[in-house]
């Protein structure tokens, strides 16, 4: 199969009417209050539109700046382009840019003529003295920028590790300075470091525990987390973008519950989960446009940029939408990777460059891919991997001696392997993805309906009461 670049009649054509419906839209929201939530949808279908023609550009470009790898798991030998997820990222953040006007659009119009009243005319000095601006609400303007300034730190270090290879080690913490700007508005904006303690456990801690300087410990560690768990839950066509659009949509149908049809009076954290939406309705549209080329069989590859880049969205949203262990809840299968993944992380057991499943040309299928330890290992990890062999968390292979020479790696990718059997890349990818979205409504549905054994209130059926 040759990859091509240029897109086909009936693609310019839908991509052209959808832009031009979209930039519609837009410009009718002007009538109104500047409809931001409308806007948000419109600017997602130009950034769909865009991202999808770019990518198709931009290919050829990219193979020849040395951006391209080879899909370890087909027959073919040639390369297709690579870190493609940094043409999502410039896309979307040149969106998110040309957006900030819109959720201000109102205070704008209120702070430079009073009241909304645009036709009132003011004086310039009083303008300029502030006396009008201070109803405009620079908090949010400053968590929107802290947000795309984070992103945008995170993109840098996404591209030069597909250009460079960056070692692990140091990769790893690269994302937490990315989100000292982020965490800078939380502090100065926010600031709430206390944690609301499970009703069974309030005799020992009381109702509210703070945790001080470890709440900007745990934030942080969420913004390396993210990131990277998504980065080693891959390797298989169009795992990295799909489990990204779970999440995103997941966090939306999140947001969604906090806004007016479902909430009956306006919601004090509509506010946050508005944010939310901002910056994921772009998101899912270049990733949608990516995940047209990058799914089974893969014309593209996202590279290490899309990881990183979804990571540090779906972090930034969460802490600065105040609902972080919201978003951990949607990140299950991420995390039980990143515990399982740990032996080889941290290398107690030796972990190959690549791990992602072995591709048998002969059947067409993906199987298990191994690790082969050629020193013994130590007595008690042998009776960790023993134990977990018998219990199907991983296969080991024993020489006569009864040393293990060789286990499947410790992906969940691997261990759905181990379980299922050889299988289809796609039936493998929708297999995994499938899990993923099961395990995210029932997140959500325990977070809403279950919080209350645990809780005295969700804070979703907010009341104005006092707790
Ligand atoms: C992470 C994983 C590694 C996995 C790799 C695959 C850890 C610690 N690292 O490394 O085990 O093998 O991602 O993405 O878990 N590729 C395919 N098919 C795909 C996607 C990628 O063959 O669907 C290959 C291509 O050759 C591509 C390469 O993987 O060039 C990209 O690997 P890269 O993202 O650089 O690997 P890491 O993120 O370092
Ligand atoms: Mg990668």
């Amino acid at each position: 199969m040759t990859v091509s670049t240029s897109l086909s009649r009936t693609e310019t054509l839908s991509l052209f009417s959808l832009s031009a419906a979209c930039v519609g839209i837009i410009a009718n929201t002007f009538q109104g209050d500047g409809e931001p939530l409308i806007a948000s949808i419109a600017f997602s279908g130009i950034a769909y539109a865009s991202t999808y023609a770019l990518i198709r550009w931009l290919g050829d470009v990219f193979m020849r700046a040395g951006l391209k790898g080879r899909d370890m798991s087909k027959t073919r030998t040639d390369e297709i382009p690579e870190t493609m997820g940094a043409v999502c990222a410039v896309v979307y953040l040149l969106i998110i840019i040309v957006f900030i006007p819109f959720p201000f659009y109102k205070d704008i119009v209120m702070a430079t003529s009073g009241g909304g009243n645009r036709d009132l005319v003011l004086e310039v000095q009083h303008v300029e003295t502030g006396r009008l601006l201070h109803r405009f609400p620079h908090s949010k303007l400053s968590s929107y920028l802290s947000a795309i300034l984070s992103i945008q730190s995170v993109v840098l270090l996404g591209v030069g590790d597909d250009l460079f290879d960056i070692r692990w080690r140091h990769k790893l913490f690269i994302p937490a300075f990315a989100a000292i700007p982020m965490l800078i508005v939380y502090f100065v904006d926010f600031g709430v470091t206390q944690i609301v303690i499970p009703t069974p456990l309030r005799s020992y801690f009381g109702a509210l525990f703070d945790l001080g300087w470890l709440y900007y410990a745990y934030m942080a560690a969420i913004s390396i987390f993210c990131p990277n768990s998504i980065n080693i839950f891959a390797g298989i066509n169009g795992i990295e973008v799909s489990q990204s659009l779970v999440i995103a949509s997941l966090i939306c149908l999140n947001d969604a519950l906090y806004l007016s049809p479902f909430t009956e009076y306006p919601h004090p954290a509509t506010d946050s989960h508005l944010f939310s939406l901002y910056l994921l309705l772009p998101f899912i549209g270049v990733s949608l446009a990516l995940w047209a080329h990058n799914w089974y069989p893969a014309r593209v590859f996202v590279g290490d940029t899309y990881c990183y880049f979804a990571g540090m969205i779906f972090a930034v949203v969460g802490i600065q939408g105040h609902f972080s262990k919201t978003l951990l809840l949607l990140f299950m299968p991420q995390i039980f990777n990143f515990i399982y993944s740990a032996p080889q992380l941290f290398h107690i057991v030796p972990c190959p460059r690549h791990r992602l499943p072995k591709f048998n040309a002969r059947t067409g299928l993906l199987e298990c891919s191994t690790a082969e330890f050629r020193k013994p290992l130590s007595p008690l990890v042998s009776a960790v991997m023993r134990l977990m062999h018998r219990l199907r968390l991983l296969r080991i292979v024993e020489n006569d001696a009864g040393q293990i020479t060789e286990s499947t790696n410790f992906t969940i990718i691997n261990l759905w392997l181990v379980w299922f059997g050889p299988m289809r890349e796609d039936r493998l990818a929708i297999g995994l993805l499938t899990m993923q979205t099961i395990v995210g409504l029932v997140g959500l549905f325990i977070r809403h309906r279950l919080a209350l054994w645990v809780f005295t209130a969700d804070n979703l059926h907010y009341t104005y009461s006092s707790a």
